[in-house]
């Protein structure tokens, strides 16, 4: 058993019903074969282990593993497209990249660099867009259980509208996603995502079929992107004489495994239906902050009982680091005024770790509960840096935490714990 002891932050209940950042200033969380097995005052924890191997993490804070509910492993070669919106966007910038992963050896570079950077950003859970090609999608699932984060990802599903060299049908559609799903659902830590697109580039007929396999593979999940720019859901509102959540609630595709990505430009009765069925939306503020496609309205999720979380939408999304996303999520907010949801640190916090453990139904981690598997961010900026000045005088906890999510990033991940194991972050030097 080994004692992780530091500044240790977590929420293991929500702000926003309620709860407040859980703070231990000098603790102890005791880890015992992946599992946390005690948590509390580190003297306490002391008393109660006093033979164990105790590790001293001497500055910054602990906080549990990452959770980043939206990510695209085909474009992260493309971060930074500025000035386009979505659809601008997908056709000069991510649609061509991905075209290039039909080439297996490419895309296990992708996967590589997807991976690694998922990692050194704290990232220890992540719900991926896969690729269109079946052989990219099992290089990630390979890459990601050589490395070790919780990947749930699919075959990205498409039969319209998008360059041909990424249409397939629904019948091959479906043959590949079950084969994929066969292959690496409930593999280790990796689990089956059914992925088309989204409604623009997917006929009824694709939609059904992707109902078909989440009725019959009742475990695995399903994702897609939702009401994200007003070009977008015009087309779709178009083609499907149907709202947005319509063309895909007509084929079973929204319940308690559906995670949607974006929801910005969202009616009043898809918010109840997204609520009624359990659904989940992906949060990524600063994919709709680059692509202008608009101000998240929290507050009227929140009235409706949707679940949400972060994700960082790469590469339309700058980059993985969720303490962006915190920070953008929180601009977002004040920008739009009384229709905003002040956001504190314990907040952020939460949407980027126990929410989102929420929405990927992973029970098992999220913050620090004993019972739940040690999933872990040693945030530990270098001595000298401006976080590492801010933390040195930070009022309390909250404040503390509050100068992660302005300050901090990838470059101060100083370990990542998966399971209890460190993840080898890769980085030169
Ligand atoms: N809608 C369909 N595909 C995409 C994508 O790759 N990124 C974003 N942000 N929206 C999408
Ligand atoms: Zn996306």
């Amino acid at each position: 058993m080994t004692i992780y002891r530091g500044q240790i932050l977590d929420t293991p209940k929500s702000p926003f019903t309620g709860g407040a950042l859980r703070v231990e200033s000098d603790g102890g969380v005791v880890v015992r074969d992946g599992r946390i097995d005690g948590f509390g005052p580190f003297g306490q924890v002391r008393s109660a282990h006093p033979d164990d191997e105790v590790v001293t993490l001497d500055s910054g804070v602990l906080i549990p593993g990452l959770v980043d509910t939206h990510v695209h492993y085909p474009q992260v070669r493309v971060i930074g497209g500025l000035g386009m919106p979505l659809l601008d966007w997908l056709e000069h910038c991510a649609l061509p990249e991905e075209a290039r992963l039909v080439d297996p050896s490419y895309a296990e570079g992708v996967a590589h660099d997807f991976v690694r950077s998922l990692t050194q950003a704290g990232t220890t859970s992540a719900l991926v867009f896969g690729s269109h090609y079946p052989a990219a999608v099992d290089a990630l699932f390979t890459e990601a259980e050589r490395v070790g984060p919780r990947i749930t990802a699919g075959l990205v599903l498409s039969d319209r509208i998008l360059r041909d060299d990424l249409l397939t049908t629904p019948e091959q559609a479906d043959r590949d996603s079950r084969a994929l799903a066969r292959r690496w659902h409930g593999k280790g830590r990796m689990r089956y995502a059914v992925t088309p697109r989204f409604s623009l580039s997917c006929t009824d007929e694709m939609l059904a079929a992707c109902g078909r396999i989440l009725a019959d593979l009742d475990t695995v999940l399903f994702t897609s992107h939702i009401n994200e720019n007003v070009a977008e859901i015009a087309q779709v509102t178009g083609l499907f004489e149907s709202d947005y959540l319509g063309s895909y609630a007509r084929h079973g595709l929204v319940g308690p495994r559906s995670v949607f990505a974006h929801n910005v430009h969202v009616s009043d009765s898809e918010l109840a239906g997204l609520g009624g069925a359990g659904a989940g939306v992906a949060h990524c503020p600063t994919s709709n902050a680059a692509l202008g496609s608009g101000l998240f309205p929290l507050r009227r999720h929140l009235a409706h009982d949707v679940r949400v979380a972060l994700g960082t939408d790469v590469g339309a999304g700058t980059g993985f680091a969720l303490f962006k996303e915190g920070l953008q999520a929180y601009f977002a907010q004040q920008l739009l005024g009384p229709d905003g949801v002040p956001l504190t640190s314990a907040h952020l916090l939460h949407l980027a770790t126990t929410a989102g453990a929420d929405l990927l139904g992973l029970p098992d981690v999220g913050d620090f509960t004993v019972g739940k598997r040690f999933d872990a961010v040693w945030v530990r900026p270098a001595d000298g840096t401006s976080l590492d000045i801010a933390l040195r005088n930070a009022a309390d906890a909250d404040d503390a935490l509050a100068k992660v999510f302005a300050l901090g990033s990838t470059a101060d991940v100083h370990q990542v714990w998966i399971d209890g194991d460190p993840i080898d972050l890769q980085r030169a030097g």
